[in-house]
């Protein structure tokens, strides 16, 4: 079980705070992320990683959970940040976060996202595929600017995690494919484009891993790679991105791993394959999403309907779902949950717990033990501090739920609960369309 869990009287404390008390002031669902735990992870990453290895640099993924607070606590604790989309660097842009420590990513930037990032100076353009690099040599011409890339490349080893967030295989829609040789052109046009510098190598082989081999074995593939650019074309590479996707606590049965585990065996894969290879070492880069935010939320939801249907199951319905939390559904995703007003009672059965939402999929947690369990109670879905907020949506109509951020002495909303009001603002209806024909 994740630390930071405690329970006074019947009540579930979360990193310090009553989470019943959360649910009444602030209603459910309710997204709640503890400030210390974030930064707890953030200077764990610093100690055990950046204070140990010289020339090493990490950038939060922020797709796992981006708001403006979220870019100032990282830029806080002195992290660079990972985008992938024109809406996340106009988060980034927003809370005025340092341009020089911004990552670009994605397999298809759009003409106006190469724009805004070269304009804005974005510290690294992560290069997906190769007529890229002919777009930005372009852009970076017009707009008098040096643009710094790295190469994503598809080192074709497969991760061992769920399907859909495995993307380090050779049939991957990300990077340019190490093993079919045409790496070898996109280098050679890169470091030939005159406003582009080519600083290095990205990949990312896939999310929520647990091993740290298809790490180490995919460091020696790129590593070859750098060693033949250094044989046969004079080039040194100066950087390693190796990408984010270690694994988080969501049940009991994750065999969760310290981030030296990892950490460890890149930093040692690096050194002694660069030594073997006779090349320098380049500044190696981690990005790590989920590791830092996914542990530091938990939702609140309230239950409603319990229904049993003999000798089958017992659903309990929470009031939100797969609207706010799409993992179960998506991933087939396995999270533990938490009665919070009654931590002190003993779980005695096994029930389902359901979302709202028209789906037979929409089931938030099957099998999950708790004690008796009825309308009213509160219930606390933990590990949901990754990809919930950030993947949610309004199916069903459901309003997004808020935000808060539990800081050192209060509470604050970060992101505020979404009205019925707002579910229709961008929505406009055609003059004549009520008119009976
Ligand atoms: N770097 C790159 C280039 C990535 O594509 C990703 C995740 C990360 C870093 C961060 O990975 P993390 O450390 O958070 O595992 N929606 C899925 C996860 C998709 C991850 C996509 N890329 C989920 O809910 O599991």
């Amino acid at each position: 079980r994740m630390e930071k869990l405690d329970c006074i009287g019947s009540n579930l404390i979360f990193a310090d705070y009553d989470a019943v008390e959360l649910a009444k002031k602030y209603g459910t669902p309710l997204y709640v992320l503890s400030e210390n735990i974030i930064r707890e992870k953030c200077r764990k990453i610093k100690l055990d990683f950046l204070n140990r290895y010289p020339n090493t640099k990490v950038a939060y993924a922020s797709k796992a959970f981006l708001t403006l607070s979220m870019c100032k606590i990282i830029e806080s604790e002195g992290l660079g940040l990972d985008v992938v989309s024109g809406g996340e660097l106009y988060t980034a842009l927003k809370a005025d976060f340092p341009m020089d420590k911004v990552f670009f990513h994605g397999n298809n930037k759009s003409y106006e996202e190469l724009q805004m990032a070269i304009s804005n100076e974005v510290g690294r353009i992560v290069v997906d595929n190769f007529d890229e690099i002919e777009i930005i040599d372009d852009l970076a011409n017009e707009m008098k600017k040096k643009v710094k890339i790295l190469i994503r490349v598809s080192p074709g080893v497969e991760g061992k995690t769920h399907k859909y967030i495995s993307t380090g295989q050779k049939d991957s829609k990300f990077g340019i494919p190490l093993l079919e040789g045409s790496i070898d052109e996109a280098v050679i046009k890169a470091i030939k484009s005159k406003n582009i510098e080519l600083m290095g190598f990205h990949f990312h082989i896939g999310s929520n891993l647990f091993d740290k081999d298809s790490y180490t074995l995919a460091i020696e593939i790129v590593l070859n790679l750098f060693k033949w650019l250094k044989n046969e074309l004079g080039f040194v590479v100066k950087e390693l991105n190796t990408g984010g996707g270690f694994g988080i606590y969501y049940n009991k049965t994750d065999t969760v791993k310290d981030i030296t585990y990892y950490t460890d065996a890149i930093m040692e894969k690096v050194s002694s394959y660069c030594r073997e290879l006779n090349i320098d070492i380049p500044t190696v880069i981690i990005e790590p999403g989920r590791w830092i935010v996914g542990e530091a939320g938990i939702t609140l939801y309230s239950v409603g309907a319990v229904k049993e249907i003999p000798n089958v199951r017992t659903y309990v319905s929470v009031d939100g779902g797969l609207p706010d939390n799409p993992r179960p559904a998506l991933y087939n995703a396995k999270y533990e949950a938490i009665v919070a007003n009654k931590c002190n009672l003993k779980p005695d059965r096994v029930v389902t717990i359901a979302g709202k939402c028209c789906e037979t999929g929409d089931i938030l947690i099957w099998d999950q033990l708790v004690p008796k369990i009825e309308r009213g109670d509160i219930l606390g879905v933990l590990s949901t501090g990754a990809y919930n907020y950030s993947m949610s949506s309004n199916y069903n109509k459901l309003p997004k739920p808020a935000v808060v951020l539990l800081r050192e002495k209060e509470e604050c909303v970060i992101v505020k609960r979404e009205t019925y009001e707002d579910l229709i603002s961008k929505e406009m209806i055609p003059e004549g369309l009520a008119v009976k024909k």
